[in-house]
């Protein structure tokens, strides 16, 4: 019954052949760990992705109990980490997930960069890859401020003033950043906005154009 059911689903959504055109394309044996040791940094990237998925997934976890506004941002924290039944460890991943990503994703800048993997006909996603960087940054930067503890209303105060000295809009764009002249309830409405909406859905959109570049370009090597 269940087998006649998803052949049902399946015929109507084409699912399988657009799997198999994923599943079935070769990976080449220089980037089979098995066949060679060094092919391992192969996978800087892939590991990439799935602290990525850990971290939506995590995320999405924290955002059931999270309160964003200045009366409950930082008891909220602190429920999921004392109340919560695995809030703590949940919360844990989230933040040294944080951090393990910009490892790996600077590992794997450093893997393209020494294989000369940016060379044509990869130079767009190298800039899509430089693109991606900057919404990992861009996730640390307003994820820090989320708990609106002291550490992380002073770190964002010292981040967000930055960007005054940036030549003629400097002010402007602080106004921008922090949507007011001081880090306060506009800029913690603002940072979890960006943290859980606008800069996921840019992660997704280049996500899957740095995916499609890697199909269409193939991968470099061997060498
Ligand atoms: C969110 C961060 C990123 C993810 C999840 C990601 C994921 C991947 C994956 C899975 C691959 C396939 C091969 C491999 O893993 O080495 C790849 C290839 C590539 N990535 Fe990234 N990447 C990210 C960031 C970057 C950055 C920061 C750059 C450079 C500025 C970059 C440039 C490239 C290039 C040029 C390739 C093609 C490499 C080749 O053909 O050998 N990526 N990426």
């Amino acid at each position: 019954m269940w087998t006649r059911l998803v052949r049902w689903i399946d015929e109507r959504l084409m699912v399988t052949p657009l799997w198999r055109d994923i599943a079935d394309h070769p990976v080449p044996d220089h980037v089979n760990p098995s066949e060679h040791v060094k092919a391992f940094v192969y996978c800087f990237g892939g590991v990439t992705f799935l602290l990525i998925i850990a971290q939506f997934v995590t995320g999405m976890f924290l955002a059931m109990y999270y309160v964003p506004d200045l009366v409950n941002s930082y008891t909220s924290t602190a429920y999921i980490m004392h109340h919560v039944i695995f809030g703590a460890q949940v919360l844990a991943m989230h933040n040294w997930g944080s951090s393990l990503i910009i490892i790996m994703v600077t590992l794997h800048m450093v893997r393209i960069y020494w294989m000369g993997a940016y060379r044509k006909p990869r130079e767009l996603n190298w800039v899509v890859g430089a693109t991606l960087m900057l919404l990992m940054l861009g996730f640390g930067f307003t994820g820090y401020l989320l708990p609106w503890d002291e550490k992380a209303y002073f770190a964002t105060q010292v981040g967000v003033n930055f960007v005054k000295y940036v030549p003629y809009i400097g002010n402007w764009l602080f106004l921008v950043v922090a949507g007011g002249s001081k880090i306060g309830a506009a800029t913690l409405s603002r940072f979890f906005a960006v943290h859980v909406l606008f800069l996921p859905a840019g992660l997704l959109a280049f996500l899957g154009l740095h995916f499609l570049m890697i199909r269409r370009n193939g991968i470099t090597g061997p060498y």
